[in-house]
C-alpha cells in the first residue's frame, strides 16, 4: 500500500517536474467534471421557454435568474478573463446579485450589475460590479468597465504561473493535446493548464463576439499544438469550439495564442471555421 503511493507520488511529481504544478493542476481528478457544467448552470435551466425577444427590451432592474442579466455577466466573465486570465487563473460567472438595464440614446444600452465570479483552479471566488455597454446595432464588441474587483488581485498565481513557465519552456518536447474536456468530461491533470490557457484565449473571442442577443460558452479545446518560438513567449496553436447557448449554434475558431508570466495571454490570430450544419455538437454542451 504504502509502496502504491509512493510510486504514484513518483510518476505523479514526475510528470509535472515539481509539486507547485502539481498543486496548479489539481489534485481531484475529476474536478473539470464538475466545472464545465457548472459554468453552464447559471445560464441553463431557468431560462428555457422565455421569450427571447422580450428579454432584449428588458428595461431597469432585472430578473437576475433571466437571460439578459445573465448575457450582460457573462461578457464581463470574458473580459475579466481577457484582463486576469491565465493557465493558472480562470474565471466563471457563478451569481448575479443585481442587475438593471437602461437605453442610452447615443450609445446604446447600457448594463450596470453586481456578480460573483469564481476562479476555477483555486475556487475562490470575487464580487464585481460593472457596467456593460452594448453599442446599437452590436457592431462593435461591448465595453466592459469594472469600479470594483478587489478580491481579484488577492488571487495571485505568480508561483504557479512561474512553474508551469519553467515547465514547458525546459521540455524537450512541445505539448500537444486533443478533445479537452473529452466525451466523458474527463481532462488529464497534466493538461488542465492547456485547457485553461485555451478558455482564456476563448474569452478574447468570445468577449468581441458577444452582443445582447448572444451567450457564448466555451465548450471544448478540439485540439491544441505548441510551436516553437524564438523569445520567450510560449505559442501555441488552438482549434476551440465555442456554444452560443441563444442560438444553439458551435462556432469553430482557430487562434493562435501566446503566454508568459510577464506578457499575459494574447492572441495574436483568430479565424472562424466556416460553420457546420451537420456537425455534432460536442459533448459537454448543453
Ligand atoms: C468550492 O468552494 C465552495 C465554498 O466556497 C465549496 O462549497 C465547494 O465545495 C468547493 N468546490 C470544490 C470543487 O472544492
Ligand atoms: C504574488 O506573490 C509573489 C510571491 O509568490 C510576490 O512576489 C508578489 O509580489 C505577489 N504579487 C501580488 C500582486 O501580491
Ligand atoms: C483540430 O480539430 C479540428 C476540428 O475537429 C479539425 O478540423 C482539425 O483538423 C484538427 N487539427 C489538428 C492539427 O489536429
Amino acid at each position: 500500500m504504502t509502496l502504491k503511493i509512493f510510486v504514484l507520488l513518483a510518476v505523479v511529481t514526475g510528470v509535472l517536474g515539481n509539486t507547485n504544478a502539481a498543486a496548479i493542476t489539481g489534485a481531484d481528478p475529476t474536478e473539470q467534471t464538475t466545472r464545465v457544467p457548472q459554468d453552464n448552470t447559471v445560464t441553463s435551466g431557468e431560462f428555457v421557454g422565455e421569450s427571447a425577444e422580450d428579454d432584449v427590451m428588458a428595461t431597469g432592474e432585472l430578473n437576475t435568474n433571466h437571460y439578459p442579466a445573465n448575457r450582460a455577466a457573462k461578457v464581463v466573465q470574458h473580459y475579466l478573463n481577457t484582463r486576469y486570465g491565465s493557465p493558472c487563473r480562470l474565471f466563471g460567472l457563478q451569481r448575479v446579485h443585481r442587475g438593471n438595464a437602461e437605453e442610452t440614446a447615443e450609445s446604446g444600452r447600457k448594463y450596470e450589475l453586481e456578480i460573483s465570479v469564481q476562479e476555477v483552479i483555486s475556487n475562490s471566488t470575487a464580487k464585481c460590479s460593472a457596467e456593460v455597454l452594448f453599442a446599437i446595432g452590436g457592431q462593435s464588441p461591448p465595453d466592459v468597465q469594472t469600479s470594483s474587483c478587489e478580491d481579484i488581485s488577492k488571487i495571485n498565481t505568480t508561483a504557479q504561473e512561474e512553474a508551469l513557465y519553467q515547465q514547458y519552456h525546459a521540455s524537450n518536447s512541445l505539448m500537444s493535446a486533443e478533445s479537452l474536456p473529452d466525451s466523458y468530461g474527463h481532462i488529464d491533470p497534466d493538461l488542465k493548464p492547456l485547457w485553461h490557457l485555451g478558455s482564456v484565449a476563448s474569452s478574447f473571442v468570445m468577449l468581441e463576439e458577444s452582443t445582447e442577443d448572444t451567450l457564448y460558452n466555451m465548450a471544448q479545446v478540439a485540439n491544441v499544438t505548441q510551436l516553437k518560438t524564438e523569445n520567450d513567449q510560449l505559442k501555441f496553436n488552438y482549434h476551440v469550439l465555442l456554444h452560443d447557448m441563444v442560438s444553439q449554434e458551435i462556432l469553430h475558431w482557430k487562434l493562435l495564442v501566446t503566454w508568459s508570466p510577464a506578457g499575459g495571454v494574447n492572441v495574436l490570430q483568430r479565424e472562424q471555421m466556416p460553420k457546420c450544419h451537420e456537425c455534432e455538437k460536442p459533448p459537454n454542451a448543453i
